[in-house]
Protein backbone atom coordinates (compact mmCIF):
# COMPACT_ATOMS: atom_id res chain seq x y z
CA UNK A 1 0.00 0.00 0.00
CA UNK A 2 1.21 3.70 -0.93
CA UNK A 3 1.01 6.29 1.76
CA UNK A 4 0.87 9.94 1.38
CA UNK A 5 -0.09 13.41 3.40
CA UNK A 6 -1.83 16.76 2.24
CA UNK A 7 -3.54 19.59 3.40
CA UNK A 8 -7.10 20.83 2.47
CA UNK A 9 -10.23 20.99 3.17
CA UNK A 10 -12.60 17.62 3.26
CA UNK A 11 -15.22 19.28 0.20
CA UNK A 12 -12.12 19.82 -1.94
CA UNK A 13 -11.20 16.33 -1.97
CA UNK A 14 -11.55 14.33 -4.99
CA UNK A 15 -11.33 10.90 -4.25
CA UNK A 16 -12.86 7.63 -4.26
CA UNK A 17 -13.50 7.96 -0.95
CA UNK A 18 -12.99 9.98 1.85
CA UNK A 19 -12.77 9.20 6.02
CA UNK A 20 -14.22 11.17 8.40
CA UNK A 21 -15.31 10.97 12.30
CA UNK A 22 -18.08 10.98 14.17
CA UNK A 23 -17.74 10.87 18.04
CA UNK A 24 -20.24 9.38 20.40
CA UNK A 25 -23.06 10.28 20.81
CA UNK A 26 -24.04 11.29 17.32
CA UNK A 27 -21.78 14.20 17.12
CA UNK A 28 -20.12 15.19 14.59
CA UNK A 29 -16.12 15.89 13.89
CA UNK A 30 -14.93 19.62 12.42
CA UNK A 31 -14.49 17.79 9.70
CA UNK A 32 -17.75 15.66 9.14
CA UNK A 33 -19.26 19.20 10.04
CA UNK A 34 -17.73 20.67 7.25
CA UNK A 35 -19.00 18.27 4.65
CA UNK A 36 -22.59 18.08 6.14
CA UNK A 37 -22.99 21.83 5.64
CA UNK A 38 -22.29 21.48 1.80
CA UNK A 39 -24.88 18.28 1.30
CA UNK A 40 -27.11 20.35 3.36
CA UNK A 41 -27.21 18.43 6.73
CA UNK A 42 -27.39 15.00 4.55
CA UNK A 43 -24.86 13.77 7.41
CA UNK A 44 -26.58 14.93 10.21
CA UNK A 45 -30.04 13.60 8.94
CA UNK A 46 -28.46 10.27 8.85
CA UNK A 47 -27.13 10.89 11.91
CA UNK A 48 -30.19 12.10 13.55
CA UNK A 49 -32.01 9.18 12.34
CA UNK A 50 -29.74 6.86 14.05
CA UNK A 51 -27.45 5.43 11.77
CA UNK A 52 -24.63 5.82 13.40
CA UNK A 53 -24.09 6.11 16.87
CA UNK A 54 -20.26 7.30 16.89
CA UNK A 55 -19.18 4.50 19.19
CA UNK A 56 -15.51 3.57 18.26
CA UNK A 57 -14.92 1.40 15.24
CA UNK A 58 -19.00 1.73 13.71
CA UNK A 59 -18.39 2.41 10.07
CA UNK A 60 -20.90 3.75 8.00
CA UNK A 61 -20.24 4.34 4.07
CA UNK A 62 -21.41 6.78 2.35
CA UNK A 63 -22.22 7.02 -1.59
CA UNK A 64 -22.52 10.37 -3.46
CA UNK A 65 -22.90 12.70 -1.05
CA UNK A 66 -24.75 15.56 -2.41
CA UNK A 67 -22.41 18.14 -3.66
CA UNK A 68 -19.36 16.32 -2.23
CA UNK A 69 -16.83 15.10 -4.99
CA UNK A 70 -15.50 12.29 -3.55
CA UNK A 71 -17.46 8.82 -4.60
CA UNK A 72 -17.71 7.87 -1.24
CA UNK A 73 -17.85 8.92 2.58
CA UNK A 74 -16.73 6.85 5.29
CA UNK A 75 -17.96 7.74 8.72
CA UNK A 76 -16.22 5.80 11.22
CA UNK A 77 -17.13 6.11 15.06
CA UNK A 78 -14.20 7.00 17.05
CA UNK A 79 -16.07 6.69 20.85
CA UNK A 80 -16.06 9.77 23.13
CA UNK A 81 -14.10 12.75 22.15
CA UNK A 82 -12.60 13.05 25.28
CA UNK A 83 -12.24 9.34 25.86
CA UNK A 84 -9.77 8.82 22.69
CA UNK A 85 -6.92 7.12 23.40
CA UNK A 86 -3.84 6.00 21.59
CA UNK A 87 -5.28 1.88 21.26
CA UNK A 88 -8.55 3.27 20.54
CA UNK A 89 -6.47 5.44 17.97
CA UNK A 90 -5.13 2.33 16.50
CA UNK A 91 -7.75 0.41 16.16
CA UNK A 92 -10.22 2.42 14.64
CA UNK A 93 -7.58 2.87 11.67
CA UNK A 94 -6.63 -0.18 11.26
CA UNK A 95 -10.80 -1.67 11.30
CA UNK A 96 -11.03 2.05 8.32
CA UNK A 97 -7.93 0.26 6.32
CA UNK A 98 -10.52 -3.37 6.40
CA UNK A 99 -13.46 -1.77 5.86
CA UNK A 100 -12.02 0.08 2.88
CA UNK A 101 -10.61 -2.97 1.79
CA UNK A 102 -14.25 -4.51 1.60
CA UNK A 103 -15.83 -1.89 0.35
CA UNK A 104 -13.43 -1.80 -3.12
CA UNK A 105 -12.13 2.05 -2.60
CA UNK A 106 -8.73 1.81 -4.11
CA UNK A 107 -7.27 5.08 -2.67
CA UNK A 108 -8.71 7.34 -0.16
CA UNK A 109 -8.00 10.32 1.50
CA UNK A 110 -8.25 10.15 5.83
CA UNK A 111 -8.98 13.00 8.29
CA UNK A 112 -8.88 10.69 11.41
CA UNK A 113 -5.30 12.34 11.65
CA UNK A 114 -6.80 15.25 12.48
CA UNK A 115 -8.60 13.24 15.65
CA UNK A 116 -6.64 14.57 18.87
CA UNK A 117 -4.65 11.89 20.88
CA UNK A 118 -3.91 13.04 24.59
CA UNK A 119 0.00 13.00 24.47
CA UNK A 120 0.81 12.52 20.95
CA UNK A 121 1.53 14.27 18.14
CA UNK A 122 1.01 14.77 14.34
CA UNK A 123 4.10 12.42 13.70
CA UNK A 124 3.05 10.28 15.99
CA UNK A 125 -1.00 9.83 14.37
CA UNK A 126 0.65 9.43 10.93
CA UNK A 127 3.27 6.77 11.68
CA UNK A 128 1.09 4.74 13.96
CA UNK A 129 -1.88 5.24 11.19
CA UNK A 130 0.90 3.75 8.46
CA UNK A 131 1.37 0.75 11.29
CA UNK A 132 -1.90 0.39 11.49
CA UNK A 133 -2.56 0.08 8.33
CA UNK A 134 -0.11 -2.44 7.33
CA UNK A 135 -0.54 -4.53 10.28
CA UNK A 136 -4.16 -4.62 9.19
CA UNK A 137 -3.75 -5.74 5.43
CA UNK A 138 -1.11 -8.66 6.66
CA UNK A 139 -1.38 -12.04 5.89
CA UNK A 140 0.40 -15.12 5.34
CA UNK A 141 -0.62 -16.77 2.22
CA UNK A 142 2.07 -18.57 1.28
CA UNK A 143 1.09 -21.82 1.85
CA UNK A 144 -2.68 -21.42 0.89
CA UNK A 145 -3.00 -22.86 -2.33
CA UNK A 146 -6.46 -20.83 -2.78
CA UNK A 147 -4.67 -17.55 -1.93
CA UNK A 148 -8.23 -15.28 -1.45
CA UNK A 149 -7.21 -11.90 -1.67
CA UNK A 150 -9.39 -8.79 -1.91
CA UNK A 151 -10.66 -8.22 -5.44
CA UNK A 152 -10.15 -4.46 -5.13
CA UNK A 153 -7.52 -3.71 -2.35
CA UNK A 154 -6.81 -0.61 -1.04
CA UNK A 155 -3.88 0.53 -3.17
CA UNK A 156 -3.22 4.19 -1.84
CA UNK A 157 -3.97 6.32 1.57
CA UNK A 158 -3.86 9.92 1.77
CA UNK A 159 -3.73 11.17 5.66
CA UNK A 160 -4.67 15.24 5.63
CA UNK A 161 -3.09 17.38 7.95
CA UNK A 162 -4.79 20.62 8.96
CA UNK A 163 -1.98 22.83 8.47
CA UNK A 164 0.64 22.25 5.46
CA UNK A 165 3.67 23.37 7.81
CA UNK A 166 3.01 20.31 9.06
CA UNK A 167 3.44 18.16 5.95
CA UNK A 168 7.15 17.96 5.99
CA UNK A 169 6.84 16.04 9.65
CA UNK A 170 4.08 13.86 7.94
CA UNK A 171 6.44 12.70 5.05
CA UNK A 172 9.02 11.92 7.53
CA UNK A 173 6.51 9.68 9.85
CA UNK A 174 5.78 7.93 6.85
CA UNK A 175 9.23 6.94 6.21
CA UNK A 176 9.87 5.95 9.57
CA UNK A 177 6.73 4.13 9.39
CA UNK A 178 7.31 1.97 6.06
CA UNK A 179 10.52 1.01 7.38
CA UNK A 180 9.25 -0.31 10.59
CA UNK A 181 6.90 -2.33 8.74
CA UNK A 182 9.11 -3.87 6.38
CA UNK A 183 11.07 -4.92 8.96
CA UNK A 184 7.62 -6.25 10.89
CA UNK A 185 6.64 -7.88 7.66
CA UNK A 186 9.56 -10.29 7.51
CA UNK A 187 9.71 -10.59 11.10
CA UNK A 188 6.15 -11.68 10.59
CA UNK A 189 6.40 -13.84 7.94
CA UNK A 190 9.83 -15.48 8.61
CA UNK A 191 8.06 -16.46 12.23
CA UNK A 192 4.53 -17.76 10.79
CA UNK A 193 6.98 -20.18 8.68
CA UNK A 194 6.38 -23.69 9.80
CA UNK A 195 9.42 -25.82 11.30
CA UNK A 196 9.52 -28.18 8.98
CA UNK A 197 10.57 -25.30 6.26
CA UNK A 198 11.60 -22.83 8.75
CA UNK A 199 14.79 -24.59 10.12
CA UNK A 200 18.44 -23.28 10.91
CA UNK A 201 19.02 -23.01 7.34
CA UNK A 202 16.08 -21.50 6.30
CA UNK A 203 17.11 -19.12 8.89
CA UNK A 204 20.88 -18.26 7.67
CA UNK A 205 19.10 -18.37 3.72
CA UNK A 206 17.00 -15.44 5.23
CA UNK A 207 19.89 -13.43 6.32
CA UNK A 208 21.62 -13.93 3.27
CA UNK A 209 18.74 -12.81 0.84
CA UNK A 210 18.43 -9.71 3.23
CA UNK A 211 22.15 -8.83 3.12
CA UNK A 212 22.09 -8.84 -0.38
CA UNK A 213 19.34 -6.59 -0.71
CA UNK A 214 21.08 -4.04 1.16
CA UNK A 215 24.90 -2.32 0.28
CA UNK A 216 25.25 -1.51 3.93
CA UNK A 217 24.90 -5.04 4.91
CA UNK A 218 27.69 -7.71 5.35
CA UNK A 219 26.80 -11.69 6.74
CA UNK A 220 29.31 -14.02 8.20
CA UNK A 221 28.08 -17.62 8.77
CA UNK A 222 29.15 -19.59 11.66
CA UNK A 223 28.13 -23.55 11.18
CA UNK A 224 29.09 -26.76 13.52
CA UNK A 225 32.44 -27.24 12.73
CA UNK A 226 33.37 -23.86 13.25
CA UNK A 227 31.48 -23.61 16.79
CA UNK A 228 33.55 -26.19 17.20
CA UNK A 229 36.47 -24.72 16.75
CA UNK A 230 35.15 -21.69 19.05
CA UNK A 231 34.21 -24.24 22.01
CA UNK A 232 30.86 -23.56 21.89
CA UNK A 233 29.43 -26.38 23.39
CA UNK A 234 26.34 -25.79 24.76
CA UNK A 235 24.52 -24.29 21.39
CA UNK A 236 25.77 -27.47 19.94
CA UNK A 237 24.82 -29.44 22.67
CA UNK A 238 21.07 -28.12 22.31
CA UNK A 239 21.03 -28.97 18.58
CA UNK A 240 22.93 -32.48 18.95
CA UNK A 241 19.35 -34.24 19.14
CA UNK A 242 18.44 -32.93 15.78
CA UNK A 243 18.61 -33.46 12.03
CA UNK A 244 19.26 -29.96 11.23
CA UNK A 245 22.41 -28.49 11.60
CA UNK A 246 22.59 -25.19 14.10
CA UNK A 247 23.96 -22.30 11.95
CA UNK A 248 24.40 -19.03 13.35
CA UNK A 249 24.27 -15.93 11.43
CA UNK A 250 26.22 -12.52 11.70
CA UNK A 251 24.57 -9.84 9.90
CA UNK A 252 26.49 -6.30 10.09
CA UNK A 253 25.49 -3.13 8.97
CA UNK A 254 27.95 -0.83 8.58
CA UNK A 255 26.16 2.67 8.91
CA UNK A 256 28.67 4.22 11.38
CA UNK A 257 32.12 5.25 10.46
CA UNK A 258 34.47 2.36 10.41
CA UNK A 259 35.84 1.53 13.72
CA UNK A 260 33.46 2.97 16.20
CA UNK A 261 31.58 0.33 18.59
CA UNK A 262 28.50 -1.63 17.27
CA UNK A 263 25.58 -2.03 18.77
CA UNK A 264 24.78 -5.61 18.88
CA UNK A 265 21.72 -7.51 18.56
CA UNK A 266 20.86 -11.29 19.73
CA UNK A 267 17.99 -13.33 18.98
CA UNK A 268 17.20 -16.76 20.37
CA UNK A 269 16.39 -19.07 17.24
CA UNK A 270 14.99 -22.07 18.22
CA UNK A 271 13.04 -22.70 14.71
CA UNK A 272 11.38 -25.82 16.70
CA UNK A 273 11.48 -26.62 20.88
CA UNK A 274 9.97 -29.59 21.52
CA UNK A 275 11.67 -29.58 25.09
CA UNK A 276 14.21 -32.43 23.95
CA UNK A 277 14.31 -35.50 26.29
CA UNK A 278 12.31 -33.01 28.78
CA UNK A 279 9.63 -33.07 26.30
CA UNK A 280 7.17 -30.63 26.84
CA UNK A 281 3.43 -31.49 26.71
CA UNK A 282 1.38 -31.90 23.04
CA UNK A 283 -1.16 -29.12 24.02
CA UNK A 284 0.00 -26.44 21.53
CA UNK A 285 3.17 -27.50 20.89
CA UNK A 286 2.62 -26.45 17.38
CA UNK A 287 3.19 -22.85 18.72
CA UNK A 288 6.85 -24.09 19.44
CA UNK A 289 7.67 -23.42 15.84
CA UNK A 290 7.57 -18.94 17.69
CA UNK A 291 10.19 -20.01 19.44
CA UNK A 292 12.81 -18.44 16.39
CA UNK A 293 11.01 -15.23 17.14
CA UNK A 294 13.98 -13.17 18.45
CA UNK A 295 15.90 -14.06 15.77
CA UNK A 296 13.34 -13.32 12.70
CA UNK A 297 12.71 -9.97 15.20
CA UNK A 298 16.48 -9.46 14.59
CA UNK A 299 15.76 -10.30 10.63
CA UNK A 300 13.18 -7.43 10.80
CA UNK A 301 15.11 -4.95 12.69
CA UNK A 302 18.23 -5.29 10.43
CA UNK A 303 15.99 -4.95 8.08
CA UNK A 304 14.47 -1.57 9.04
CA UNK A 305 17.83 -0.04 10.43
CA UNK A 306 19.01 -0.72 6.30
CA UNK A 307 16.09 0.97 5.27
CA UNK A 308 16.48 3.87 7.18
CA UNK A 309 20.00 4.04 6.40
CA UNK A 310 20.97 4.48 10.05
CA UNK A 311 23.98 6.11 10.59
CA UNK A 312 26.02 3.82 13.21
CA UNK A 313 27.26 0.21 13.04
CA UNK A 314 25.06 -2.55 14.17
CA UNK A 315 25.30 -6.40 14.24
CA UNK A 316 22.70 -8.36 14.36
CA UNK A 317 22.95 -12.07 15.79
CA UNK A 318 20.29 -14.68 14.31
CA UNK A 319 21.15 -18.08 16.67
CA UNK A 320 19.60 -21.28 14.37
CA UNK A 321 19.31 -24.59 16.18
CA UNK A 322 16.27 -27.05 16.78
CA UNK A 323 15.34 -28.81 19.90
CA UNK A 324 14.15 -32.19 19.66
CA UNK A 325 14.77 -35.48 21.68
CA UNK A 326 16.82 -38.46 20.20
CA UNK A 327 19.16 -40.79 21.23
CA UNK A 328 22.01 -38.51 20.33
CA UNK A 329 20.40 -35.90 22.14
CA UNK A 330 21.69 -33.89 25.48
CA UNK A 331 20.14 -35.10 28.34
CA UNK A 332 18.92 -34.20 32.31
CA UNK A 333 22.14 -34.10 34.49
CA UNK A 334 25.00 -33.91 31.82
CA UNK A 335 27.57 -31.35 32.72
CA UNK A 336 28.56 -28.74 29.24
CA UNK A 337 31.60 -26.19 29.10
CA UNK A 338 30.53 -23.45 27.77
CA UNK A 339 32.37 -20.97 25.64
CA UNK A 340 33.29 -18.89 27.85
CA UNK A 341 34.42 -21.23 29.93
CA UNK A 342 32.46 -21.59 32.74
CA UNK A 343 30.42 -25.27 33.35
CA UNK A 344 26.80 -25.64 33.45
CA UNK A 345 24.45 -28.50 34.66
CA UNK A 346 21.60 -29.43 32.72
CA UNK A 347 18.60 -29.88 34.92
CA UNK A 348 16.11 -29.64 32.50
CA UNK A 349 16.69 -29.76 28.35
CA UNK A 350 13.75 -27.22 27.67
CA UNK A 351 15.80 -24.44 29.16
CA UNK A 352 17.61 -24.61 25.82
CA UNK A 353 17.02 -20.94 25.25
CA UNK A 354 19.75 -19.86 27.52
CA UNK A 355 22.01 -22.69 26.84
CA UNK A 356 22.03 -21.43 22.83
CA UNK A 357 22.02 -17.61 24.03
CA UNK A 358 25.00 -17.58 26.03
CA UNK A 359 27.25 -19.48 23.96
CA UNK A 360 26.44 -16.19 20.99
CA UNK A 361 26.17 -13.73 23.90
CA UNK A 362 30.23 -14.49 24.44
CA UNK A 363 31.08 -14.67 20.83
CA UNK A 364 30.25 -11.23 20.25
CA UNK A 365 32.41 -10.21 23.17
CA UNK A 366 34.83 -9.76 20.22
CA UNK A 367 33.10 -7.32 18.54
CA UNK A 368 34.02 -4.34 21.22
CA UNK A 369 29.86 -3.88 21.51
CA UNK A 370 28.99 -0.77 22.52
CA UNK A 371 25.84 -2.76 24.20
CA UNK A 372 24.50 -5.88 23.57
CA UNK A 373 20.51 -6.56 23.72
CA UNK A 374 19.22 -10.66 23.22
CA UNK A 375 15.83 -10.69 22.06
CA UNK A 376 14.31 -14.36 22.86
CA UNK A 377 11.04 -16.23 23.52
CA UNK A 378 12.90 -17.31 26.78
CA UNK A 379 10.28 -18.43 29.67
CA UNK A 380 6.86 -19.38 29.81
CA UNK A 381 6.79 -17.18 33.21
CA UNK A 382 6.98 -13.95 31.35
CA UNK A 383 3.69 -14.70 29.96
CA UNK A 384 1.94 -15.06 33.39
CA UNK A 385 4.15 -12.15 34.92
CA UNK A 386 3.09 -9.89 31.69
CA UNK A 387 0.82 -11.71 29.49
CA UNK A 388 0.50 -10.92 25.85
CA UNK A 389 1.12 -7.14 26.31
CA UNK A 390 4.27 -6.51 27.38
CA UNK A 391 7.72 -7.48 26.76
CA UNK A 392 9.85 -8.07 29.56
CA UNK A 393 13.31 -5.60 30.06
CA UNK A 394 16.05 -6.73 31.98
CA UNK A 395 19.20 -4.89 32.41
CA UNK A 396 21.41 -4.04 35.77
CA UNK A 397 22.19 -0.95 33.45
CA UNK A 398 19.98 1.63 34.91
CA UNK A 399 19.84 3.91 31.86
CA UNK A 400 20.19 1.23 29.05
CA UNK A 401 16.53 -0.39 30.95
CA UNK A 402 15.00 3.49 30.75
CA UNK A 403 16.49 3.89 27.39
CA UNK A 404 14.32 0.48 26.14
CA UNK A 405 11.04 1.56 28.03
CA UNK A 406 11.40 5.21 26.88
CA UNK A 407 11.57 3.64 23.29
CA UNK A 408 9.08 1.21 23.83
CA UNK A 409 6.48 4.00 24.79
CA UNK A 410 7.16 6.36 21.54
CA UNK A 411 7.22 3.46 19.21
CA UNK A 412 3.79 2.23 21.07
CA UNK A 413 5.37 -1.42 21.79
CA UNK A 414 4.97 -2.18 25.00
CA UNK A 415 7.47 -2.83 27.31
CA UNK A 416 8.32 -3.37 31.10
CA UNK A 417 10.95 -3.76 33.40
CA UNK A 418 11.67 -6.59 35.66
CA UNK A 419 14.37 -6.16 38.20
CA UNK A 420 17.37 -8.32 37.91
CA UNK A 421 19.16 -8.46 41.66
CA UNK A 422 21.71 -10.31 42.37
CA UNK A 423 19.17 -11.81 45.04
CA UNK A 424 18.03 -14.09 42.20
CA UNK A 425 21.44 -15.28 41.62
CA UNK A 426 20.82 -18.19 44.31
CA UNK A 427 18.40 -19.80 42.39
CA UNK A 428 20.72 -21.04 39.80
CA UNK A 429 23.19 -22.77 41.98
CA UNK A 430 24.46 -26.34 41.55
CA UNK A 431 26.49 -28.90 43.49
CA UNK A 432 28.35 -29.55 40.49
CA UNK A 433 28.94 -27.35 37.88
CA UNK A 434 29.42 -23.73 38.02
CA UNK A 435 25.14 -23.00 37.32
CA UNK A 436 22.47 -25.10 36.64
CA UNK A 437 20.13 -24.22 34.26
CA UNK A 438 17.22 -24.14 35.94
CA UNK A 439 15.77 -21.63 38.81
CA UNK A 440 12.80 -23.37 40.14
CA UNK A 441 9.28 -22.26 39.74
CA UNK A 442 9.32 -18.57 41.39
CA UNK A 443 10.60 -15.84 39.65
CA UNK A 444 11.41 -17.87 36.28
CA UNK A 445 12.16 -14.73 34.08
CA UNK A 446 14.40 -13.34 36.69
CA UNK A 447 16.31 -16.13 37.14
CA UNK A 448 17.02 -17.02 33.04
CA UNK A 449 18.59 -13.39 32.56
CA UNK A 450 20.43 -14.20 35.93
CA UNK A 451 21.77 -17.15 34.07
CA UNK A 452 22.55 -14.93 30.68
CA UNK A 453 23.79 -11.62 33.00
CA UNK A 454 26.84 -14.31 34.00
CA UNK A 455 28.21 -14.46 30.07
CA UNK A 456 27.75 -10.60 29.47
CA UNK A 457 30.11 -8.98 32.25
CA UNK A 458 32.14 -7.28 29.66
CA UNK A 459 29.98 -4.98 28.07
CA UNK A 460 26.84 -2.98 28.66
CA UNK A 461 23.58 -5.14 27.98
CA UNK A 462 19.77 -5.62 28.55
CA UNK A 463 17.71 -9.03 27.73
CA UNK A 464 13.96 -8.86 26.13
CA UNK A 465 12.07 -11.75 26.87
CA UNK A 466 9.14 -11.80 24.06
CA UNK A 467 7.54 -14.90 25.03
CA UNK A 468 4.46 -13.30 25.60
CA UNK A 469 4.36 -10.43 22.90
CA UNK A 470 6.04 -12.42 19.77
CA UNK A 471 2.73 -13.98 18.77
CA UNK A 472 -0.43 -14.45 19.02
CA UNK A 473 -2.92 -17.54 20.01
CA UNK A 474 -6.54 -18.28 19.10
CA UNK A 475 -8.50 -16.36 16.15
CA UNK A 476 -5.37 -13.91 15.84
CA UNK A 477 -3.17 -16.32 15.90
CA UNK A 478 -0.04 -15.65 13.94
CA UNK A 479 3.10 -14.16 14.73
CA UNK A 480 3.28 -10.19 15.70
CA UNK A 481 6.75 -8.49 14.57
CA UNK A 482 7.51 -7.42 17.99
CA UNK A 483 9.62 -5.87 18.70
CA UNK A 484 10.86 -4.54 15.60
CA UNK A 485 9.36 -1.08 16.44
CA UNK A 486 10.45 -0.86 20.27
CA UNK A 487 13.91 -1.90 19.02
CA UNK A 488 14.39 0.15 16.02
CA UNK A 489 12.95 3.40 17.78
CA UNK A 490 16.02 2.61 20.47
CA UNK A 491 18.51 2.39 17.54
CA UNK A 492 17.25 5.66 15.83
CA UNK A 493 17.25 7.68 18.99
CA UNK A 494 20.88 6.13 19.32
CA UNK A 495 21.48 7.62 15.58
CA UNK A 496 19.98 10.58 16.44
CA UNK A 497 17.30 10.77 14.26
CA UNK A 498 14.70 13.39 15.11
CA UNK A 499 11.54 12.92 15.16
CA UNK A 500 10.17 16.74 15.83
CA UNK A 501 11.60 19.65 14.65
N1 LIG B 1 10.60 -21.51 24.51
C1 LIG B 1 10.30 -21.83 25.85
C2 LIG B 1 9.58 -20.71 26.57
C3 LIG B 1 8.15 -20.48 26.18
C4 LIG B 1 7.16 -21.34 26.60
C5 LIG B 1 7.81 -19.36 25.48
C6 LIG B 1 5.85 -21.10 26.25
C7 LIG B 1 6.49 -19.10 25.15
C8 LIG B 1 5.51 -19.98 25.54
C9 LIG B 1 11.57 -22.12 26.63
O1 LIG B 1 12.56 -22.76 25.93
C10 LIG B 1 11.18 -23.02 27.75
O2 LIG B 1 10.79 -24.12 27.49
N2 LIG B 1 11.30 -22.53 28.97
C11 LIG B 1 10.95 -23.27 30.11
C12 LIG B 1 12.03 -23.05 31.11
C13 LIG B 1 11.93 -23.92 32.31
C14 LIG B 1 12.17 -25.38 31.93
C15 LIG B 1 12.94 -23.44 33.29
C16 LIG B 1 9.60 -22.76 30.61
O3 LIG B 1 9.36 -21.56 30.56
O4 LIG B 1 8.79 -23.58 31.04
MN1 LIG C 1 12.32 -24.86 25.96
ZN1 LIG D 1 12.59 -22.45 23.93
Amino acid sequence: MEFGVKSGSPEKQRSACIVVGVFEPRRLTTVAEQLDAISEGYISNLIRRGDLEGKAGQMLLLHHVPNVLSERVLLVGCGKERELNERQYKQIVAKTIKTLNETGSMEAVSFLTELHVKGRDTYWKVRQAVEAANESVYSFLQLKTKKGEPRRPLRKMVFNLSSRKELPLGERAIDHAEAISKGVKIAKDVSNMPPNICNPKYLSEQATLLSQEYDSLELDVINEEKMEQLGMHTYLAVGRGSVNESIMSVITHNGGKAGERPYVLVGKGLTFDSGGISIKPSDAMDEMKYDMCGAASVLGVMQSVAELNLPINIIGVVAGCENMPDANAYRPGDVLTTMSGQTVEVLNTDAEGRLVLCDALTYVERFDPELVIDIATLTGACVIALGKHATAVLSQHNPLAHELVNASEQSSDKAWRLPLWDEYQDQIESPFADMSNLGGRPAGTITAACFLSRFTRKYTWAHLDIAGTAWLGGSKKGATGRPVPMLTQFLMNKANIAIDE
